[in-house]
């Protein structure tokens, strides 16, 4: 290509060294839409002339054909997926394929194909992620009444349902989705035109380029179009952070699949078995995703370092964006992916979430505001329920299960209706406080969920 200034082939370990094919292959769609919408632009300024416009367009599309349907291969010695596309218009269509680079440069090629790359995954991206938010809601549906304890330190703390549990997922997803919106907006904007990084002499129409790209604007300016990457960066930050909420959640699920808690059953289409244990039943997929978050948390700081002090503007560094975000999306694409499959497989055993609700003085808030009501000061009661929790842990009790007598050697103020207020259910159906865990604050948070939901599938 550059065969004017050079009098020696590339050595071909450096051929391999600087070639980013391998990875950018993957746009070739972008590059080629760029590179008609670029085409016909030319020819629309008189910088080209309509017919070499007519037989660049036809030629690309040729090419997209092909590459389609595998009838064309990638040639792996090719530097990258521009020269690779350039190369074999010109070799199919001769003199107007060397007209198409006019008033173009690879910096601000690279710069609108990743753009117009990354564009499509977020939508396919909150496509998955409404996935999920659907199988929560509709296992959040079915859970409303099932008692849980609710924790904190990872001991009991207070009685939840489940629904309320897992609607805080729904909750950090939807914001995810909130996050990728803002990554793709700023995303959509065309750097065509910038050209190497000073722009051009010719004179082109950059926003007729961007609005047939379905691009909401044009770079203000020509050397942060070709030297901006931060679009790649604010989506590998939104993607970490969706990664870093199905690992909050895997591990609830590893945790709540063992034993020792007993709380969910992973259908067997979605778990695997030991190669020595023969009882065992293992939440892999979980692991995984909880195990990939560190992947995708480690292409934000490569994309981060790779930034971190270029001069202005375009440098070869750059091209090291490519593999560390498209590893990212693919990863939170196929994470999404199964464990919305899991999670919407899997059972919840509602009897051992009942028996650790009762083991686990859950209710000793609600005991100590029943004092309060009875006019005890909070310090003084607080103090009486754990003296009585010391209790029943000797005696091997529940409160529930404590006589009335032994309520009131604690405190005189205790009467019959203790056991009503310490009863779990009421314990839940009375925080009904906006946004707490009673029925009817849940189906609240279910409607707005719906909501969401419906708003994001309409066409
Ligand atoms: N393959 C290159 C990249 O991904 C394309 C841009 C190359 N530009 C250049 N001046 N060498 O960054």
């Amino acid at each position: 290509m550059w065969a004017g200034r050079f009098k020696k082939e590339l050595d071909s370990r450096v051929n391999d060294f600087n070639s980013s094919i391998s990875f950018d292959s993957r746009m070739y769609r972008q590059d080629i839409r760029g590179s008609m919408a670029h085409a016909a632009m030319l020819a629309r300024q008189g910088i080209i002339t309509a017919e070499d416009a007519n037989a660049i367009i036809a030629g690309l599309g040729g090419i997209l054909e092909d590459l389609e349907s595998g009838k064309l291969e990638f040639d792996h010695s090719a530097e990258d997926i521009h020269m690779f596309v350039e190369a074999e218009l010109t070799a199919r269509i001769g003199e107007p394929g060397k007209r198409l680079h006019t008033a173009r440069s690879r910096n601000d090629q690279v710069a609108l194909d990743i753009r117009l790359y990354l564009r499509d995954e977020i939508e396919e991206i909150e496509k998955l992620i409404i996935g999920l938010l659907e199988a929560i809601y509709d296992k959040a549906k079915e859970h409303t009444a099932t008692i849980m304890p609710g924790y904190t330190h990872l001991q009991r703390a207070q009685p939840i349902t489940l629904a309320h549990h897992i609607l805080t997922y729904a909750q950090m997803f939807r914001r995810d989705i909130g996050r990728l919106d803002d990554a793709g907006r700023r995303m959509n904007i065309s750097p065509l035109g910038s050209c190497a990084l000073a722009g051009t002499t010719y004179p082109i129409d950059r926003e007729s380029v961007a609005m047939e790209l379905g691009m909401d604007g044009v770079a203000e300016n020509s050397i942060d179009g070709v030297s901006d990457r931060d679009f790649a960066i604010e989506l590998a930050a939104a993607l970490s952070i969706i990664m870093v909420h199905l690992s909050r959640f895997a591990e609830e699920i590893i945790l709540w699949s063992s034993s020792e808690f007993g709380f969910v059953t992973l259908d067997d289409a979605y778990s695997t078995g030991s190669s020595i244990m023969p009882q065992k039943k293992n939440p892999d997929i979980a692991e995984l995703v909880r195990g990939k978050t560190g992947r995708v948390t480690g292409s934000l700081v490569t994309l981060l370092m790779v930034m971190k002090g270029l001069p202005l503007a375009y440098n070869k560094d750059m091209q090291e964006d490519k593999e560390a975000i498209f590893d990212a999306v693919d990863t939170v694409k196929i994470c999404l992916e199964l464990f919305t499959k899991m999670f919407a497989t899997l059972t919840f055993n509602k009897e051992a979430m009942r028996r650790a609700a009762s083991g686990g003085f859950i209710a000793a808030t609600d005991c100590a505001d029943y004092l309060v009501k009875k006019g005890v000061p909070f310090r003084d009661a607080y103090k009486v329920v754990g003296q009585l929790v010391a209790y029943c842990i000797e005696q091997g009790k529940t409160f529930e299960e404590l006589t009335l007598e032994e309520y009131k050697s604690f405190h005189p103020g205790f009467g019959g209706d203790i056991y009503e207020a310490v009863d779990l259910e009421n314990c839940v159906s009375r925080r009904k406080s906006s946004g707490g865990p009673a029925p009817e604050s849940v189906v609240a948070q279910l409607e707005s969920l719906k909501k969401f939901i419906d708003s994001r599938k309409q066409p």
